[in-house]
């Protein structure tokens, strides 16, 4: 039976760079605040006239390159992101147009912080039921377009970019070994941005006037169920596919805190020196964070072919899930 294997990788981030002084001079916080809690030092922030699906674009065409397929090959363009271009249509069918992805069905998916864990899930079932063969996956988000720059709780946390990887169909024994998404909409209202859909559509004034346009988040609660949901789902994963976490090169969490990357790995006794961490530089970048990661990481050399990785992701909804692959 085929599976999917991770075939190319690419990433595109805005140039400007938001530091944690820039953050003081704007809300009441500090440079050592921001390390201190959340190992954030500066987060890349996109300019005015930006647009999403571009960036998409500039992400999947090295991902395409570096798996050795044309635009015109994909059957499936999906793209993780709460925040696209329009409501409609989706920001997927734009970057299947722009990338030339005629053959592509080409769809969004919004599962927050989760979202390129909830695509690679959905990615590995369409090529294993034999309906596609090669997939481009991004995970994008322009976080930073919704962030309250008055509120130090959200504003410091969240950066902007983009992620890209291409799934290729594979009998071989290197790819997707075993993916679990999880959902807990109880927890809705811990991460929410509440206005702009059909309950406060952006057309009414109180959308505006309550500030329901921007991200809301009870952090504490938050940060305390992401690392119980993570370790679990982690644990389901490795049990499912018969390894143990000594087992695993590389853990891949989502890049939301680094007080939470650093508990979630120490409850599954992975040393820090196998964490992948790059929040410092970006930020929280909610569904781009792990394939914008995976390129970095792919393209220094550290990730080596066989490697086994065992990536997690936690976010709104609640959602989550984890992946285990060998690169
Ligand atoms: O990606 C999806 C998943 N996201 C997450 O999992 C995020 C989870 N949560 C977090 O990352 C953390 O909870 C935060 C970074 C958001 C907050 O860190 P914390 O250690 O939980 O701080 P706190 O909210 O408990 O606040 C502690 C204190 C408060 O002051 P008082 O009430 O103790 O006087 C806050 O008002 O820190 C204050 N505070 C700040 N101070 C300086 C909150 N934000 C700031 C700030 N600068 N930026």
């Amino acid at each position: 039976m085929f599976h999917a294997t991770i075939a190319g990788t690419g990433r595109a981030v805005p140039d400007r760079i938001l530091t944690n002084d820039d953050l003081a001079k704007m809300v009441e916080t500090s440079d050592e605040w921001i390390t201190s809690r959340t190992g954030i030092r500066e987060r890349r922030v996109v300019s005015e006239g930006d647009i999403l699906s571009d960036f998409c674009v500039r992400a999947a065409l090295p991902a395409l390159a570096d798996a050795g397929i044309a635009a015109a090959d994909l059957d499936t363009v999906i793209l993780a992101t709460c925040t696209p271009d329009h409501l409609i249509p989706g920001a997927a069918p734009v970057v299947q147009h722009k990338l030339g992805a005629k053959k592509a069905a080409a769809f969004d998916l919004n599962a927050a912080c989760s979202g390129w864990l909830y695509g690679l899930h959905v990615a590995d079932g369409l090529i294993q039921s034999g309906k596609s063969k090669n997939i481009l996956l991004v995970g994008a988000e322009f976080l930073t377009r919704f962030v309250d720059y008055t509120d130090r709780s959200t504003c410091i946390l969240f950066g902007d970019g983009a992620g890209a990887t291409v799934l290729k169909a594979t009998k071989a024994d290197h790819g997707v070994l075993s993916t679990s998404i999880h959902s807990d909409g109880e927890g809705a209202p811990f991460i929410s941005m509440p206005g702009g859909g059909s309950t406060f559509p952006p057309n009414r004034p109180e959308t505006l006037d309550k500030s329901l346009m921007y991200i809301q988040m009870k952090g504490g609660e938050t940060f305390k169920i992401a690392i119980r949901s993570m370790v679990e789902v982690c644990k389901e994963v490795l049990a499912e596919s018969g390894f143990t976490t000594q087992d695993v090169s590389w853990f891949l969490p989502h890049q939301a805190n680094e007080r939470i990357l650093t508990a979630t790995a120490e409850r599954l006794q992975i040393p820090p020196e196998r964490c992948v961490n790059n929040i410092g530089r970006y930020g929280n970048t909610s569904a781009a964070s792990i394939p914008i990661a995976l390129d970095e990481y792919a393209r220094d050399g550290r990730l080596k072919r066989g490697d086994l990785i065992l990536i997690t992701a936690f976010g709104g909804g609640l959602t989550w899930g984890a992946a285990l692959v060998r690169w």
